[in-house]
């Protein structure tokens, strides 16, 4: 079977099995900024922004995204002299040590910016609390998204 979506603007048809889940197909079709972890819905490694929620791309069966607009990361940066301000953020305030956590931590902040553009702190902490971090301990990537709230570029 087809499903027909739109990723990071550009539309796209993708040969999929009944079986499977958005990561994968992701992943095969070349986004493999959206990273795979746990399989399970515990880590948020693969999240990505699915018709403007932030979702769970291992949780979520590639049938059900048919006619969905997806970001993943690769669809933020213009380039890679310019970056969207949540990865400009993430570098300028050390926010990425391993870098695995990082893509789905933008898209989940990403979602909530769009959304609430003015978060508060525990807002942006609620956000992310999906995005399971070995590294970092939060803060600084708290505090890089709370840098972009309000400036959005
Ligand atoms: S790989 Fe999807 S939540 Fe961990
Ligand atoms: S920076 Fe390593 S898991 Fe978050």
């Amino acid at each position: 079977m087809e499903i027909s979506v739109k990723v990071n603007g550009e539309q796209k048809t993708f040969a999929i099995a009944p079986a499977d889940v958005l990561l994968d197909v992701l992943r095969r079709e070349g986004y493999t900024g959206v990273k795979c972890g746990c399989r399970a819905g515990d880590c948020g490694a693969c999240t990505v922004i699915l018709n403007g929620k932030a979702v769970t791309s291992c949780l979520t069966m590639a049938a059900q995204a048919d006619g969905a607009e997806i970001v993943t990361i690769e669809g933020l940066a213009q380039s890679n002299s310019r970056l969207h301000p949540l990865q400009r953020a993430f570098l300028d305030h050390g926010a990425a040590q391993c870098g695995f956590c990082v893509p789905g931590m933008i898209l989940s902040a990403k979602a909530l910016l769009d959304e609430h553009p003015n978060p508060t702190e525990p807002e942006v902490r609620e956000a992310i609390v999906g995005n399971l971090c070995r590294c970092t301990g939060y803060k600084k990537q708290v505090e890089a998204i709370l840098s972009v709230a309000g400036k959005k570029g």
